[in-house]
């Protein structure tokens, strides 16, 4: 395990900026996924999209745990795993138009009124991705809770920086090669649907 982690962990420096063509060794686009919890998703995904390179932010040492697991270090030479708690700080990291995709699936949606201020798609949060992002870039977010959902849709309506993907705003169809997580597969075993962003 310690060779996983010493591939595929980045230690960070929260004084110094990525640089993405020295941690990959080629200059292939940053697919990033902010809580990637177990790793089912960045273990599958860049399997598919292997001419991408996958960078998980993950903020529980133990998920990273179980998403070394996962990881091969002959198939996965292009994923690495970063432990942080992400902010709009994440542009001190990250450096400016360096991402072609991120992903956020499931964020903790912090369902009482009293820890809205917690969740983690907030304005300043969303400044910060449009940041990194590349032009053209692609912001794509699911969520099981619908109340999340919506709150997630009226932050980018009063947005002019961000097209909203979908005719409504979301769908709850799964697109083609969707990937299920582990807190997608429990949640509709309890009879949740996804809603889907981008
Ligand atoms: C509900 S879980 C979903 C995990 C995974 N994406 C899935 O669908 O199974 C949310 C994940 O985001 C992580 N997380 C929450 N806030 C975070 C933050 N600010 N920075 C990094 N990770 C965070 C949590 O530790 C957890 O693993």
């Amino acid at each position: 395990m310690n060779e996983k982690r010493n591939f595929f962990e980045i230690k960070i420096d929260k004084e110094k900026q990525l640089d993405f063509r020295e941690i990959f060794g080629n200059d292939n686009p940053i697919h990033l996924e902010i809580g990637s919890g177990r790793g089912e998703f960045i273990s599958l995904k860049s399997l598919l999209l292997w001419n991408k390179n996958f960078l998980g932010i993950e903020l529980k040492d133990k998920r990273i745990e179980d998403t070394l697991k996962k990881l091969d270090l002959e198939k996965h030479k292009n994923v690495r795993l970063m432990r942080l708690f992400v902010d709009e700080n994440i542009t001190k990291v990250i450096p400016t138009e360096s991402i072609e995709h991120i992903y956020i699936i499931h964020p903790d949606p912090w369902p009482k009124r009293k820890h809205h201020k917690n969740r983690l798609i907030q304005n300043d949060f969303i400044d910060a991705l449009y940041k990194i992002l590349k032009i053209k870039g692609i912001l794509e977010i699911n969520t099981d809770h619908e109340e999340y959902a919506l709150w997630i849709l009226n932050i980018f309506r009063q947005r002019d920086d961000f097209k909203i993907f979908y005719e409504d705003g979301f769908t709850t169809i799964p697109p083609e090669g969707h990937i299920v997580t582990h807190f997608e597969a429990k949640k509709r075993k309890e009879g949740f649907e996804p809603f889907l962003e981008k």
